[in-house]
């Protein structure tokens, strides 16, 4: 069913309010996601993208409902992702000969996963298309926002941008618009897609929004392809995108653990006092790791200047879920962050020792040797991670 954005745009797009999984498992998605595609009815009829695979039979039964197949004169591939990219297979045996503008990285992307010889028609930024009624689509490579192909493209006259992936957000809703759904729930699914997804590529997206601002373009509205459209202050999430991108980080300190019989985790809570003892102002958050989605850590660590991870030793090392998510945060390249760890252990006590060389190969300024404890801790060992807690404020 096609949803109006604007005089003749519409979304015709799929809600996918069962998805909690993204990327395989590597996302969670507590509130599902949309994948958003556009149609364009100017004097040219024009698709913006497509929906993940298995919805692309759904997807063409519906568009073939609103508009005859074949009076699509262009598609627009911003991206090759599977998610945007799926239901090409299937739209393209009715209109094989269709004319698709994607980046030349996209060609690569798509004869990659779908081995067909498709009518590619390379774009560049600043390449434009006539759509008729004195409408142009421009296009502007996106380059590792979030992949080599992808691009936006910018429709003249209406002033959407069609940004793809980027300012999106995983969240399921039929409301469409920004204005139209809770602002907490957005600013939390924004901030999370942000964290995860683009962290890595902050230094190249504090570059885009630099060239995106000089092309001095009129933006009333923009139209990602995940989640709801900006159009109440679009400049708003583009506003908050250079405050990420900027190796963003609040007052807060994170104490992240894995724990066995409970002694690191008397650490995690001691060190937790001991900082909020010595700052009220600062915010404090403790999680175990084991516990919680790793995702939704990740947007902690995100918020974080300072993150003290805990693991108690175990076969000479650490936990593998504190490895693992350490591995994530490596993967997110974070940047002016620091670390510290802590740990127990009743034998050797290797573990603060491998989370410092962790967190430091992972790009973390480690700012302490660490806090160890042999065995479970008593009141002084309590008394010693608070006044830990208290040294790693004072640092
Ligand atoms: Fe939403 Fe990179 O695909």
């Amino acid at each position: 069913m096609k949803k109006l954005i604007k005089n003749n745009v519409y979304w015709v797009g799929k809600t996918d309010w069962e998805l909690r999984k993204f990327h395989g498992n590597e996302y969670s998605t507590h509130k599902g996601s949309t994948y958003n595609s556009y149609l364009i009815k100017e004097e040219k009829t024009v698709l913006i993208d497509t929906v993940w695979a298995p919805f692309k039979e759904e997807f063409v039964d519906n568009l073939a409902n609103e508009i005859d197949l074949k009076s699509i004169d262009y598609i627009i591939a911003n991206h090759g992702e599977v998610d945007h990219s799926g239901a090409l297979t299937e739209l393209m045996k009715h209109i094989p000969d269709t004319p698709i503008y994607c980046t030349a990285n996209a060609v690569k992307s798509l004869k990659g996963q779908y081995h067909k010889d498709w009518n590619f028609n390379i774009v560049k930024t600043g390449d434009k298309i006539d759509i008729g009624n004195k409408k142009e689509l421009i296009f502007v490579e996106m380059s590792m926002l979030h992949w080599p192909d992808s691009m936006a493209t910018f429709l003249t006259g209406d002033n959407i941008l069609f940004s793809n992936d980027a300012f999106g957000q995983h969240l399921a809703t039929e409301s469409l618009f920004n204005d139209k759904v809770d602002e907490c729930e957005l600013f939390a699914e924004s901030i999370k897609y942000y964290a995860n997804i683009l962290t890595p590529f902050s230094a190249v997206l504090r570059r885009k929004l630099d060239e995106i601002t000089a092309f001095n373009l009129q933006i009333d509205i923009i139209a990602t392809s995940h989640g709801v459209i900006w159009r109440d202050n679009p400049m708003q999430i583009v506003e908050q995108y250079a405050k990420w991108a900027n190796d963003y980080k609040e007052n807060q300190i994170t104490v992240i653990y894995d724990t066995m019989w409970n002694g690191t985790k008397t650490l995690a809570e001691n060190i937790a006092k001991g900082i909020k003892d010595a700052d009220t102002d600062t915010i404090v958050k403790v999680f175990n790791l084991a516990k919680t989605d790793e995702n939704d850590l990740v947007t902690e660590v995100f918020k974080s200047k300072l993150i003290v991870l805990g693991s108690p030793t175990m076969s000479n090392t650490v936990l593998h879920s504190v490895a693992g998510f350490i591995h994530i945060l490596k993967q997110m390249r974070f940047k002016d962050k620091k670390a510290a760890s802590f740990g127990c252990y009743g034998w050797s006590g290797e573990s603060v020792k491998v989370l410092n060389g962790l967190l430091s190969d992972a790009g973390f300024e480690v700012i302490t040797d660490g806090l160890k404890n042999l065995w479970n801790p008593d009141e002084d060992a309590k008394k010693a991670a608070q006044e830990f807690g208290k040294s790693l404020v004072k640092q």
